[in-house]
């Protein structure tokens, strides 16, 4: 009787985020904000790097076997879905997903595919500049330099997609009434 009164409660919650894309989340924005603020000393900055480069491989993989939620195929909605849902959502009437949301989903991949071409920049420069990592002795001097610029310029179109993630997060939170951040931390949202 009580178990019944639990489940048909609208309060209920369930468990959505699985433990690791809790860690994987929160692991990443501590790397991303380490490698983007610090420059110097050095080494600091390619070992956040790193740090983001090894949370990335992780979560390709665990998109794969991970848990419901977590597994790209319950996120990759068709384009016409993403339209659908983003033109219901500026109208306030966005419909409520328990994953990620048909556009949430297609922002989880841009964010995955940018943090790993701005780590993939990063390596040509520090192999070809400081003849050191994984690229050392493959890349020269002068596509080291070009690469620089290329690094800079992908690390502040992320930033940019971070602003964007974190706004649409607190918007989504806004017109379905419910904290999606804690839920980040929680892993639970109401059923
Ligand atoms: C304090 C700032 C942040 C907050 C409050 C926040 C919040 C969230 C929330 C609530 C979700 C789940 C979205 C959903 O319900 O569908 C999420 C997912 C995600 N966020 Fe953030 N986020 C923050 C910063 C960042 C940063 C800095 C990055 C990247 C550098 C990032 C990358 C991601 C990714 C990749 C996911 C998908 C998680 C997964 O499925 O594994 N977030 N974030």
């Amino acid at each position: 009787m009580m178990r019944e009164a639990v489940r048909h409660s609208p309060a209920a919650k369930v468990m959505v985020w699985d433990p690791f894309v809790r860690a994987f989340h929160w692991a990443l924005v501590v790397g991303f904000t380490v490698a983007y603020l610090v420059e110097e000393p050095h080494i600091v900055h390619v070992w956040a790097g790193y740090f983001v480069a090894g949370l990335i491989v992780a979560r390709v993989v665990w998109g794969f076997v991970g848990s419901k939620h977590a597994r790209f195929s319950d996120f990759i909605y068709r384009p016409s879905t993403v339209i659908g849902y983003l033109r219901d959502l500026v109208r306030m009437r966005g419909k409520r997903y328990l994953g990620h949301t048909p556009a949430g989903g297609y922002m989880v991949i841009l964010l995955l595919v940018m943090l790993a071409a701005t780590g993939i920049a990063g390596l040509i420069v520090y192999g070809g500049e400081e003849q050191a990592g994984p690229l050392a002795g493959v890349v020269s001097e002068v596509t080291a330099e070009q690469f620089e610029e290329v690094h800079e310029v992908l690390a502040n179109i992320t930033l940019a997609l971070v602003l964007i993630h974190i706004a649409a997060v607190l918007f989504a939170s806004h017109v379905h009434k419910e904290n999606l951040p804690r839920a980040m931390v929680t892993g639970k949202k109401r059923r």
